[in-house]
């Protein structure tokens, strides 16, 4: 048995995430931390909502609300729609926790002492009006580099190009509007992440087994133009966490706060305490994920996030935890992912396109989303998301493929034999060559699995579904129970076990479903199909099973162009 951390990025706290957000990192974090502890791995899976910066407060300002409050709500929300998507964190916390200002705190004032952080003054605009600086989001004007005239300080929406704000060409605050704004000296913290440079190439180097997404993302930022920049820390804003050196004020930094990329990565840790804190758990409990001098160096750490999100996490976070000098975990593999596309566009939060969420549930199940979303998962490419092409993956793999299968054979079973496993017959060739397949297949799906290929991984759970179909097509036990009903008890048998198998190896996918298949089977083994001859036989001979409710429906041609349409426009 191992330990395994599982972290997914943190999703911002302004507002419901779409479903290219949701495939981006969260969900398969889960598919992943599901399958872990299947396998009788010790998992901590951890996820938070990312409080900080720009977006929140505007966001807050925008719903009229104190941003704390606005924070406090949105985090439940997401919280709650988890729950629903059946993503299960071991905790799902919050970046604006003590234990979050604490810990950034505590590293800023580590890189300090270790000669790292430098105090700079630099020019900002601030405006006149709003009586403040706008630093990143607050600012809005016409990119330099394509014209788009509602880029931001901080990024061009339109062309993607990094801004600074002092860059857009007619600049005006987002707040006000106001364009009675100059340019003010300020002091602010950088990270010396030039001093790092070689110790996180090597580092990187190091890294032979990562996907090619991650380490192409991470050397570009590596080699890109001056190479490695050191980075702005720290914010002229009011919400965040207070810039201090460990306990101490850190004078001429009063008022302001950490830059929200700062202390985002280190809520993974923080996160962990506050889950420590709400089991009532010593401070030992957390750090022995976290801390090698402390039990973590046998700790094997996964992060899932969006391509977007991996210079971050390539360089920023690392370079936070090496320049500390003390002996934090750092990550061992980067699972990362490309853009999920929408309808022949792209998924917004800014523009509110696709389906978010909350939207998503209000019309099927967790189960027929995180099915679709996983067999597509974008990895080697962009994906795109289509109606139909999501109406003909729920109604073949889902309601023929699978939920027909338990269906046919439980109702069989039941009107032929009652609701006990039939004891009559012996498994014959037909079921050795099924066990046989099986096995082969289950193990190319736990090595894909382990791999963290998500849709190859998907297609190996369908081809599984598939070959147990094929079984019952050729073994036909509603045909043979009239000639031979003891061979057909036989075939009963197994397929009956060969649900429970499912129910096993479909879980990660799909919990909802696999739960129900389980109950109905009567049974709470969830023990990974190592054996699969003796797990064909779990289910002894007079065990009781019951017929479960319809697993998967099928979606019909006018829900999804109703769908179409209503998710055609923009969310307000
Ligand atoms: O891109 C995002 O949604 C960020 N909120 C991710 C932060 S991940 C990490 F740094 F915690
Ligand atoms: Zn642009």
């Amino acid at each position: 048995m191992a330990r395994i951390l599982i972290t997914s990025a943190i999703p911002y706290i302004n507002g419901i995430k779409h479903l290219g957000n949701l495939v981006g990192s969260q969900l398969p974090a889960d598919l992943y931390a599901r399958f872990c502890r299947a396998q009788g791995h010790e998992v901590m899976f951890i996820c938070a909502t990312d409080e900080h910066g720009t977006p929140a407060e505007l966001a807050a300002a925008k719903a009229g609300k104190p941003v704390e409050d606005y924070c406090a709500e949105m985090h439940q929300v997401q919280k709650d729609l988890a729950a629903g998507f059946r993503l299960s964190f071991d905790h799902f916390g919050r970046s604006s926790s003590q234990r979050n200002h604490k810990l950034t705190q505590h590293f800023a004032g580590k890189l300090a002492e270790n000669g790292l952080i430098e105090e700079v003054s630099e020019k900002q605009v601030f405006s006149i009006d709003d009586n403040r600086f706008l630093p990143d989001r607050y600012i809005t004007g016409t990119c330099p580099n394509c014209g788009y005239t509602a880029a931001r300080g901080d990024q061009c929406e339109n062309c993607t190009k990094q801004l600074d704000p002092t860059d857009l060409i007619d600049a005006r605050s987002s707040i006000s509007g106001s364009k009675n704004l100059e340019v003010r000296e300020t002091k602010h913290l950088y990270l010396k992440q030039r001093a790092l440079r070689d110790r996180l190439e090597a580092w990187i180097d190091s890294k032979t087994d990562w996907p090619i997404l991650t380490t192409s993302i991470a050397k570009k930022w590596l080699n890109d133009g001056d190479g490695l920049q050191d980075r702005g820390i720290t914010r002229d804003l009011h919400w965040g966490v207070p810039v201090k050196k460990g306990d101490a004020d850190w004078p001429g930094m009063e008022g302001k706060v950490f830059y929200v990329w700062f202390d985002a990565p280190i809520e993974y840790i923080a996160c962990t305490a506050e889950w420590a804190d709400a089991h009532a758990k010593p401070e030992s409990a957390w750090e022995r994920w976290w801390r090698t001098d402390k039990g973590a160096s046998d700790v094997r750490y996964v992060q899932f996030m969006g391509k977007d999100n991996v210079p971050f996490h390539t360089l920023s976070f690392p370079a936070t935890i090496m320049g500390s000098g003390e002996p934090w975990k750092l990550v061992d593999y980067i699972k990362s992912f490309n853009y999920l596309n929408y309808d022949g566009g792209q998924f917004s939060t800014s523009q509110g396109r696709g389906v978010f969420m909350d939207q998503a549930l209000s019309i099927l199940p967790a189960d027929y989303w995180r099915w679709w979303l996983l067999s597509h998962a974008p990895e080697s490419s962009d994906s795109e998301f289509t109606w139909e092409n999501f109406q003909v993956s729920v109604n073949k793999d889902l309601a023929d493929v699978l939920g027909n299968l338990v269906s046919r054979v439980t109702k069989f079973a039941t009107s032929k034999f009652g609701a006990t496993i039939p004891p009559g017959g012996e498994f014959g060739p037909m079921e050795a060559a099924l066990i046989a397949d099986l096995g082969s297949r289950i193990s190319a799906y736990a090595d894909l699995m382990h791999a963290m290929e998500v849709r190859k991984a998907a297609a190996e759970l369908r081809a599984i579904w598939v070959i147990g179909n094929e079984y019952l097509q050729a073994s036909a036990p509603w045909t043979v129970v009239k000639t031979d009903p003891n061979r057909a008890e036989a075939i009963v048998r197994l397929a009956l076990n060969l649900i429970r198998v499912y129910a096993i190896l479909s879980r990660p996918f799909i919990p909802t479903a696999a739960e129900a298949m389980m109950s109905a089977l009567n049974s709470d083994d969830w023990t990974w199909p190592d054996d699969i001859s003796v797990a064909m036989r779990k289910l002894p001979e007079g065990h009781a099973f019951s017929v479960p409710e319809n697993l998967f429906r099928k979606i019909t041609d006018e829900e999804r162009l109703d769908w179409q349409t209503r998710f055609s426009g923009v969310r307000t």
